[in-house]
This record gives C-alpha cells, structure tokens and sequence, in this order.
C-alpha cells in the first residue's frame, strides 16, 4: 500500500480579534482583559470617536491605552456629527425637552466602530454599557446589521462598579482613581450630560458647579443673527460659518449668558426614569431661532402636521433609529417643507433664554397690511366680509349645547354637553 504523506506547511494561529468602543473610563478599561480571557480573543483594538468630547477625554484614553498596551485608534467623526446635529434643527428635534446630543451621537460613534472593525477584519464588537441605559440598544441596533459577534462585557456578566473596581485593583490596570468624579458626564458637541450622585435624587438641587458650558445668567443682554438657508443656519451676524465652527461659536455665545441648562426627568427606552442634567447652549438657540423663521414663512396646516412629523423624528432619534425607513421618509417631508425655510432670525440672549425678537425671509406667508389694525381693505377684501364666517362659527357646538339644554336641563346647568 503506498502511502502518501501530504506537506503541509506551518502557518500562524488565527488570531480572533475584537474591536472595543474605547474611552479609557472604568467600564471600557475593565472590557480589555474579559474580552480576552472570557470570551476567548486573542486580540483587541480600541477605538474612540470623536464627536466633539474635550481634549482631556483622549488623554485619558491615550494613556490608558498606553498603559494596557492597547492597539488604540481615534476615529474623527465631528464633521458628520455637526451635519447630524444641524438635520435635527430642520426637524425641530427634542425629547422630553432634551436635544438629543447623546442620543445623536450613538450612531455616528457606531457607524465609525463598525467601519474600523470591518477594515481591521475584526471578528467581534464590543461596548461597555450597560443593560439598564440607552446606548447599548443605539450601538446595537447598527452593529447588529453585520455578522460580526456583539458582546457587551458590562450586561452579559452583570458587573457592577464595585465589582469593576475590584478587579481593576486585582488585575493592576490603569485606572486613575481622579477620572471617575462626582458626576457621571457625557460631552459631545451638542450637549453636555451630567448624571449619577445626588443627583440621583430628584429632589436634589444641583450646586453650580456641574456646570462647565453655561455661566449663571447675568443681567446682561446681547442680541445675535442668525442666517438659514433651507432650514439649515448658514451664518451668525453675517459671518458664514460651516456646521463644526457655528455649532461651537453659539455652545460659546450663547453659554455665556447661561442659555440652554435643563434639568428633567427622562423615561428611558427600557421604561426606567432617570434625572438627567443637560447643558446645551448652542442647540436651544439654533431650535428657538428656526422654530421662529419656520413660524414666519410655513403656513398653520404645514406647522401642525410638521409638529407630528418633528415628534415622530426625534422619537427615533431617541432610540438611535435614525436610519430607519421611517425617518428617511420623515426626512423627505422636513426637507420639502425646508424650502422655505430661508431668512434670518434676531435672538437676544437674556437672563438665561435665547429669545426670537425679529425675523425676516423672502418666503413670509405673511402680509403686513392684512393683518394690520390700519388698513381696511385687503386684496378686495373688506373687514365686513368676516361677518359670514362669524355667523357660522361655533355653529354645531351651539346646536349641540341647545340640544343639551333642551332634553338634560340638569347637565346643561354644569355648562356644556360633556
Ligand atoms: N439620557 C441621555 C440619553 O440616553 C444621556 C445619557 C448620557 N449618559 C451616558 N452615559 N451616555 O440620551
């Protein structure tokens, strides 16, 4: 019998590598070593994207990377960030009385995570949230989409800080004691979120100093112009501005007359309440200034159904969908209605708010001598051609009351027909 032996050469062991959203804070830092000894990879990348968090931030994950010999990339995704952030200006978007800075944030960080992890031929994806907040369901919801493995070290195995502490110490990694302060703070460049302490409490009152963007009101006043082209803000004080620049230039102006703070209670995806701190200068100037040019220039039917489609926006936003059919359609109709969203708006920054006091655009739907107390006629019409429309107004309520009157005299008495 002949044998045949078959030469196969030696080659390197396949290495499964795992792509880490990265910050260098407590959670993600712990996520190094479990990747690798829980769950079975030889070799993990960190990655941090830039969306406009302060300089300190990257120092701290330089280091930390540094110190656990962690292949670490930045990835800068600022640019497309501000574009997201001025989209949700044309859709008017808040949640709950929020800007969603957060919540517009996760998908541009996801986004980047997952196109790094793709180029480096990764095999896995990991965060470090947990299974109580909103971000894993928005880093999720994008990774998801690929066939790479998810894993969520912090949720799957139920660690809890005390935990993470513990075995930071066992393990010896570098985690200074000073970076996880009072508060637990997330800064892009469209808010800044303060959570965690006392502030848990929602009957705690916070001291100032969890403000960093916004200076307590003044007494003082300044007045800004603010320029939109299709719904878009192009310009402040006629100084043409791209998103990036006008964005940090108002979260500045507009920060230190101590616009922008809120202090809420949120209902998070899962159901859970939270009280959440925000500063946000620059959006509710943007969000006050086009909500006023948009009152100026779109007509009443266009403003109550736009408020739907704002909400419905800023829902999905919330949730980290905004890739989702619905919002691509939704985006359609902002953008239409966008057309005349052109012109410019007066804001004067005054005891705490960003006040609309004047605007102006070449797409007004309104006529000043229509609406004036000063002319009588009109475009043929006169004011006596009301008279109609008054006579039928409240016409089926008043029938309806009569008919209450007449048959529940007894109802009637508690006024109307309810
Ligand atoms: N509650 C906000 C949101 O879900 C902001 C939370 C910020 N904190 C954080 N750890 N990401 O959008």
């Amino acid at each position: 019998m002949q044998r045949i032996y078959l030469y196969v050469p030696a080659t390197d062991e396949y290495m499964k590598k795992v792509a880490l959203a990265f910050s260098g804070g407590l959670d993600t830092t712990v996520c190094v070593p479990i990747l690798e000894e829980e769950y079975g990879y030889d070799e993990v990348v960190g990655v941090t994207v830039d969306v406009g968090q302060p300089e300190e931030e990257f120092e701290e994950a330089y280091e930390t990377a540094e110190a656990l010999g962690l292949e670490h990339h930045v990835v800068d995704a600022k640019q497309e960030f501000a574009q997201l952030c001025l989209d949700s200006v044309c859709a008017n978007a808040d949640y709950q009385g929020y800007p969603l800075g957060t919540a517009l944030a996760r998908p541009v960080i996801a986004k980047a995570i997952l196109g790094l992890a793709e180029e480096q031929d990764c095999d896995g994806i990991a965060h470090g949230c947990t299974g109580k907040g909103n971000d894993q369901l928005r880093f999720e919801a994008v990774w998801r989409a690929s066939d790479l493995e998810v894993i969520a070290p912090v949720r799957e195995m139920g660690m809890t800080r005390e935990w993470e502490i513990e075995y930071a110490a066992e393990k010896d990694l570098p985690v200074q004691g000073g970076n996880e302060g009072v508060w637990s703070i997330d800064t892009n460049l469209w808010s800044r979120s303060i959570e965690g302490g006392n502030l848990e409490d929602p009957g705690y009152v916070p001291p100032e100093d969890i403000y960093e963007w916004t200076d307590q009101p003044s007494d003082e006043t300044e007045l800004i112009e603010i320029a939109f082209e299709d719904g878009y803000p192009v310009a402040v004080d006629d100084e043409e501005l791209e998103p990036l620049e006008l964005i940090s230039l108002l979260n500045e102006k507009a920060g230190k007359h101590g616009v922008g703070r809120t202090d809420m209670m949120e209902d998070r995806m899962l159901g859970l309440k939270v009280r959440e701190n925000y500063e946000h200068p620059a959006a509710t100037t943007l969000l006050n200034a086009h909500e006023a040019l948009e009152g100026l220039v779109l007509t009443k039917e266009e403003r109550d159904f736009k408020a739907t489609v704002d909400n419905e926006w800023s829902q999905k936003a919330y949730e980290g969908l905004i890739d989702a059919p619905l919002v691509g359609a939704l985006n359609a109709f902002v953008e239409k209605t966008q057309q005349r969203v052109t012109g410019t708006v007066t804001i004067k920054f005054e005891g705490g708010q960003a006040r609309p006091v004047g605007r102006e655009s070449e797409y007004a739907a309104y006529s000043e001598s229509a609406a004036s107390f000063n002319t009588e006629t009109v475009d043929g019409i006169k004011q006596a051609d009301a008279t109609g429309v008054a006579k039928y107004h409240g016409f089926q309520a008043r029938l309806a009351n009569q008919s209450v009157e007449k048959q529940k005299p007894e109802l009637a008495a508690d006024g109307g027909s309810d």
